[in-house]
């Protein structure tokens, strides 16, 4: 299947080569050790010809799995129709895919900005919440995680990646996640947006309860500021609903979306209320790429994919599978299993990456969530067996 599909002439090369070369124009900002070059639904391949099972999807990002057919043809097509549109122009496929979504959406969330990142709808969303109510400050929480942009990482609670980076534009108060107390006593007059991710990623897999979202909400509304709820890594369907909110039954006045949207395709969208969006003046933020038609397409495709193969359902129960396997293990290595759906966390009581290693040299390939929590946020394409295998490779490396 995968393997007809041609690798560029200029990619045939070892792990080791590929590594060697790769080193002299990196950034140093990271220090891979593995090289990936292809993948089916939730497999991945090394350079060497290695098989892996993916339990990170390229950070939630890989939803409807690696070489999905759909999206493959739907990207190829679109790239022949039409790649550019800016949004000043109209789109059919744009328009065909910001429908879809409105429909997956709870009735409030009517409006749509497309734009290319989670970082760059969060950076919209500050400026969104600027607009409409001329208050500059935020309240988040912390061990929240927003992105990298200026705007957005004074919202990222981690100090080694705000702190060298201070001072920083914008205002934020920032307060213990799941706390009712701290945020009522942190909500002001001056607030303009609560901000909050439905369920932590970054910070260790942590799902708010409904009732503070719900006081969230209540609040907002008291204090005439905005909820904003950062669903880049929770949202598209991963914790068994389309929005993590969902699962608390709170609507905010604005969300933000990226990662698994396109299902690899950049994308970001900051969906919102129609107050919210006609307070912004015509012209005054944009994007080159934002709802470019590849990603549109690609979007589309995705969207496509979740209904027909019921992905969310099916998230909920491969979520329950991994879950209960881990906990039936039994392994006094493991402090807690938590989280939603396919977004979950695996939390030790000893640091995570040497185990990380181990489960890679065992073939599954997974990510932190800080210092002692390992991330499982698959494709939701991912089967039974793969949920089993990846328990029992947790059962060869953490059991006795
Ligand atoms: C909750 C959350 N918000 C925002 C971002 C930033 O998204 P991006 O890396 O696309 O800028 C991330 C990325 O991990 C995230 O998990």
């Amino acid at each position: 299947m995968n393997d007809a599909v041609p690798t560029p002439a200029a990619a045939h090369a070892s792990t080791a080569e590929v590594l060697a070369r790769a080193a002299a124009h990196a950034p140093g900002l990271w220090s891979p050790e593995v090289v990936f070059v292809r993948g089916e639904g939730a497999r991945l391949f090394d350079a060497d010809g290695r098989r892996y099972l993916d339990g990170m999807a390229g950070i939630a990002v890989a939803s409807v799995g690696h070489g999905n057919a759909r999206l493959a043809d739907a990207i190829a097509a679109q790239a022949r129709r039409l790649i550019v549109c800016p949004q000043n122009l109209g789109n059919d496929v744009r328009t065909a895919f910001v429908d879809r979504l409105v429909a997956y959406l709870p009735e409030r969330l009517s409006r749509v900005f497309l734009a290319n990142s989670g970082a760059e709808v969060n950076e919209a969303a500050l400026k969104w919440a600027r607009a409409a109510t001329g208050r500059r400050r935020v309240v988040a929480a912390k061990r929240g995680f927003a992105g990298r942009t200026l705007g957005a990482l004074a919202m990222t609670w981690e100090p080694k990646y705000r702190e060298p980076f201070e001072p920083l534009a914008i205002p934020v108060d920032f307060v213990r996640y799941d706390d009712v107390g701290e945020l009522e006593a942190a909500v002001g007059d001056d607030t303009g947006m609560i901000w909050l991710e439905p369920v932590q990623g970054e910070g260790g897999v942590h799902p708010a309860s409904a009732a503070y979202l719900q006081r969230a909400r209540e609040l907002a509304d008291e204090r005439g500021a905005l909820l904003a709820f950062d669903e880049i890594q929770c949202g598209v369907g991963r914790t068994g609903r389309f929005l993590a909110s969902e699962h608390a039954g709170v609507v905010p006045d604005l969300a933000t979306l990226a990662k698994g949207l396109a299902g690899g395709v950049p994308i970001g969208a900051l969906v919102m209320t129609d107050a919210l969006a006609a307070a912004m003046p015509a012209g005054g933020h944009g994007t080159t790429f934002g709802g470019n038609p590849l990603a549109a397409a690609a979007g589309l495709a995705v969207l496509e994919e979740l209904e027909a193969r019921d992905l969310m359902a099916h998230a909920e129960r491969m979520g329950r599978r991994f879950r209960e396997g881990i906990e039936a293990l039994g392994s006094r290595r493991v402090r807690e299993v938590r989280g939603l759906g396919l977004m979950l966390g695996v939390e030790l009581k000893e640091k995570a990456a040497p185990v990380i290693a181990a489960l890679r040299d065992e073939g599954l390939l997974l990510i932190n969530a800080g210092a002692s929590v390992i991330r499982f946020v698959p494709p939701l394409v991912i089967g039974e067996d793969e949920i089993d295998e990846a328990v029992a490779a947790f059962g060869r490396v953490l059991l006795p």
